[in-house]
């Protein structure tokens, strides 16, 4: 059985103050949220060492929000994933389109930092999903499936246990706009064939594929019963403890 999870994602939100308010209330509600159901903060750099310490005793994972392309050295300004690694990260979110579109994140830089890491260890959420333009031109089927395999298609079915896909349309991201849940459904189905094709059925049976984009106490429990939906990528919503506990109970 593949995991469900529900993961926050705070992007560059809170001081360090205010981040461990908020892990600390996440932390003690986590308990009211089925045992099925994992859950992951992603919280700013910064805030990672602290905050790995408050959640310790919960069941709350810690993930960043982006590792550096390379493993170490003269790379100013940069975090890798041995960095990660040793302040208690079990996870990184790669390829959001936040860091696509304003960092220049390609496909192929993604899979240096997937193969980095995966070799520190480190649980990936590779984010994918496709403009508002793209959604118009009916290409989304186009652009995510060439996003899956250009990054993906490196990696083996052994490192895929380590690797959790969130589908995010950019045109749902902190827009207040989801997507229905026949169209999540529809491209998460496909995610999963493409992976099937690639890994085997048993591979793409057991990926936890997560819906990202407007997620909230409100829809959430209808995104969460489509079949091809395990969990949500959250955003806004994450920044309210019970918002994000909310939406892990609607499984
Ligand atoms: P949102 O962000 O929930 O605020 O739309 C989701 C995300 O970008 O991961």
């Amino acid at each position: 059985m593949r995991k469900k999870i529900v993961a926050g994602n705070w992007k560059m939100n809170t001081t360090l103050p205010e981040g461990i308010e908020l892990a600390k209330a996440v932390a003690a509600k986590s308990a009211e949220t089925p045992s099925s159901v994992d859950l992951i903060v992603a919280a700013p750099f910064t805030h990672l060492a602290s905050i790995a310490d408050l959640l310790k005793t919960s069941k709350v994972e810690l993930a960043a929000q982006n590792c550096a392309d390379h493993a170490s050295g003269a790379y100013t300004g940069e975090v890798s994933a041995d960095m990660l690694k040793s302040v208690s990260c079990k996870w990184v979110i790669l390829g959001h389109s936040e860091r696509r579109q304003y960092y220049g994140e390609t496909d192929a830089k993604l899979v240096e930092k997937l193969k980095l890491a995966l070799g520190a260890g480190l649980g990936v959420i590779l984010c994918v999903g496709e403009n508002l333009e793209e959604r118009e031109a009916g290409k989304h089927f186009e652009v995510v499936g060439a996003q899956i395999k250009d990054v993906l298609y490196n990696f083996t079915a052994e490192d895929m246990k380590h690797i959790v896909v969130a589908y995010e349309p950019v045109w749902a991201i902190g827009t207040g706009k989801t997507a229905t849940s026949d169209q999540a459904q529809e491209i998460h189905a496909f995610i999963r064939k493409a992976l099937a094709d690639k890994f085997g059925a048993a591979v793409a049976e057991d990926t936890t594929i997560l819906y990202g984009g407007s997620c909230k106490p409100s829809n959430a429990k209808e995104l969460f019963a489509q079949k091809d939906i395990d969990g949500g990528l959250i955003g806004g919503a994450a920044l309210k403890a019970e918002d994000f506990i909310q939406i892990a109970k609607s499984y």
